[in-house]
């Protein structure tokens, strides 16, 4: 059966309904608005403003890239991109649709991260970050935080940008943005606060030679 688009957990990435997920062209509207606003705020003077080279000099990583729908609105930037998710699923949709020179993909977790430090000058995540504290008991969940937030922090080159529009449940906002905060500058956008169109955004920057120093001007 196919399932309706208010069931979206983790199980919905998998088996056939990947297929329904990458025909969905409710999820298309929602992905591509997403990421081009994602792409906007990269560039937002809060980050520091116009990202110093252009962007086929920059390699951007695509977390939890799903079907494509966010992975082909950066490459359309021209950005030259590395996507990733833990669905081979979704994954088989996104090289359907990529050109062959296209399929920069790898099939692994945001929890685990299978790359070399400083390799990435941008990350962008869309309708995923929220899951790496799915199903995850509370006493767990500081310790994900801290490890994911450092796999990101290894992995982007310094002054490397990041911008993750996610779905966090309300009491663990205040877990990411304490654990974030020891890594990054930046801070939390909400766009249309309290409306059914609300969406958050992460926006993060600046690798720090000393983590604990916290002297961020957003968060
Ligand atoms: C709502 S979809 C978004 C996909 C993509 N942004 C797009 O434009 O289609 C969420 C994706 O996150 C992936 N995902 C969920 N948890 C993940 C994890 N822990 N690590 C990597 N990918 C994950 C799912 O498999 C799914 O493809």
């Amino acid at each position: 059966m196919v399932p309706k688009k208010e069931s979206l957990d983790r199980e919905f990435y998998f088996g056939e309904k990947a297929d329904f997920y990458a025909k969905s062209k409710w999820m298309e509207r929602n992905q591509i608005k997403s990421t081009a606003r994602a792409l906007a705020l990269l560039e937002d003077s809060r980050m520091g403003g116009e990202l110093s080279k252009s962007s086929e000099h920059l390699l951007v990583l695509d977390l939890g890239c799903g079907t494509g729908f966010s992975s082909h609105i950066i490459e359309s930037a021209g950005f030259h991109m590395i996507g990733l998710d833990n669905s081979f699923d979704m994954l088989e949709k996104h090289i359907e649709k990529s050109a062959p020179n296209k399929r920069n993909l790898v099939c692994g977790m945001i929890e685990a991260l299978p790359f070399r430090k400083n390799t990435f000058n941008v990350m962008i995540s869309i309708s995923a970050f929220n899951f790496i504290l799915d199903k995850k008991l509370q006493i767990d969940k500081k310790r994900v935080l801290n490890e994911v937030a450092n796999l990101i922090y290894e992995i982007l080159e310094p002054n490397g940008r990041v911008v993750i529009e996610f779905y966090p449940k309300k009491v663990d906002i205040p877990l990411y943005m304490e654990t974030l905060k020891q890594y990054f500058e930046g801070g939390l956008i909400i766009d249309n606060p309290n409306q059914r169109k609300e969406q958050k955004f992460l926006i993060l920057r600046q690798k720090r030679p000393d983590k604990k120093i916290a002297k961020s001007k957003i968060f």
